[in-house]
């Protein structure tokens, strides 16, 4: 697991852009963490990092959004799902896979659902503008040593 505090919404996106540098394809972020913890702000530093020109928001009332950029990046949020087969629902698998990105917040909610592996980027608000967000992946450690550099954004 590696852990990185950041102080500031800059160095939250600089961290989100740094790990859409490693991205391939494939990939799911579970974001987990309390409402303003800086799960969206993250989503727009790999949305940057993605070449992402488009406003990314929170996509809360929308549950997923998609963006075109070096890969497609699908922006999900669980908040306002109540159980499991509201994500047969939305096609969540449909989401999974494939050459794109899936980054979903309020991962907690159903994160036994959540196809392994993933990767668990969890934010944990401090005080002020402090965050701890701790990135960890069970089951690829070949990640665990990219994130490694992420200590110098
Ligand atoms: N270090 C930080 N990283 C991210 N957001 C921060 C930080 N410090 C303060 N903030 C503020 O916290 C809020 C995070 O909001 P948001 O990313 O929408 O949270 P979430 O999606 O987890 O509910 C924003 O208002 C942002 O300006
Ligand atoms: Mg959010």
């Amino acid at each position: 697991m590696f852990e990185i505090q950041s102080d500031s919404v800059q160095k939250t996106i600089r961290l989100g852009r740094r790990l859409a540098e490693n991205l391939q394809g494939g990939e799911i972020l579970a974001l987990t963490g309390e409402l303003g913890a800086g799960k969206t702000v993250f989503v727009k530093g790999i949305a940057e990092g993605l070449g992402i020109r488009d406003v990314v928001t929170s996509p809360t009332f929308v549950i997923v959004k998609t963006y075109q950029g070096r890969l497609p990046l699908h922006h999900m949020d669980f908040y306002r799902l109540n159980n499991p087969q509201d994500l047969e629902t939305i096609g969540f698998e449909d989401y999974t896979g494939g050459g794109s990105v899936l980054a979903i917040e309020w991962a907690e909610k159903f994160l036994s659902e959540i196809p392994r592996p993933y990767i668990h980027i969890s934010f944990i608000s401090e005080e002020n503008d402090h965050r701890k967000i701790c990135i960890e992946s069970l089951d690829e450690p070949a990640w665990e040593i990219k994130f490694r550099n992420y200590d110098t954004v």
